[in-house]
């Protein structure tokens, strides 16, 4: 299977000038056999960053309308953007985006063609807890409700547990805690869904990526690629995280 390495750039960088610099370097330089590379810019940049590989960082639930603020999935087609990052922990921290507007926005996204990077993962205090087997299957259930079996394929789903994120304390996932939650997440899938679907989904890990642990979460969990916070907008760091997948 192809392996995808997408760079969420969050609220980065600061200019249009720096977004588009960083992005036509990333598709200059960070390449590799077999692995798809997408980036996940702030909408303001989408329209102006010429490439394939696009990415969103949310999206409204509804197609159009009265929503001021927001950005739709038509908007998101227009400008060429496929893939779309939807219950990020930090959009579930700061804008109490719950499991019915994560299942809301993927079905919207599924109708338009788009392609849902879907985040679940614990917090500490889950984790300390022992919570994470019941909280990832509620996430992934809530988050995947009505959604057909020929339609989740479409779905990338990211292993991101919150303690893990530098942003939030800096502590990395071990590769065996993220294997065992790989397997878990195949496991709820197959029972949703079925084996051979379980076997398809891509499922990914986030939190702490950088050149020196890439290859072995690749290597050694079992998964179908990375997501990546801060090292994606060092391009040296990025280029070769993208090429330790090889
Ligand atoms: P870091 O790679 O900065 O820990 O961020 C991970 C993340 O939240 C990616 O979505």
């Amino acid at each position: 299977m192809k392996s995808i390495i997408i760079a969420n750039w969050k609220c980065n960088p600061n200019s249009l000038k720096e977004a588009k610099k960083l992005f036509s370097e990333v598709n200059k330089k960070a390449k590799a056999k077999n692995t798809d590379v997408v980036v996940c810019a702030p909408f303001v940049y989408l329209g102006l960053l010429k490439g394939k590989n696009l990415g969103a960082q949310n999206v409204c639930f509804e197609e159009k309308g009265a929503f001021t603020g927001e950005v739709s999935t038509l908007m998101l087609k227009d400008l060429g953007v496929e893939y779309v990052i939807i219950g990020h922990s930090e959009r579930r921290k700061y804008f109490n985006e719950n499991n019915l507007d994560i299942n809301k926005k993927i079905k919207i996204l599924l109708e338009a063609k788009l392609k849902p990077i879907l985040c679940i993962g614990e917090t500490k205090q889950e984790f300390e807890a022992h919570l994470k087997p019941e909280v990832i299957e509620t996430q992934l259930t809530e988050a995947l409700k009505d959604i057909k079996k020929e339609d989740v394929k479409n779905v990338i789903i990211v292993y991101e547990p919150v303690w893990a994120i530098s942003s939030n304390g800096g502590e990395n996932c071990s590769v065996d805690e993220t294997m065992t939650s790989v397997v878990f997440i195949r496991k709820i899938i197959s029972e949703l869904y079925n084996r051979d679907t379980s076997d398809i989904v891509k499922v990914l890990y986030g939190g702490s990526v950088n050149s020196f642990n890439s290859a072995d979460y690749i290597k050694n969990a079992r998964v179908d690629g990375l997501l990546v916070g801060a090292s994606s907008l060092d391009l040296e760091e990025f280029s070769l995280i993208v090429k330790s997948v090889e």
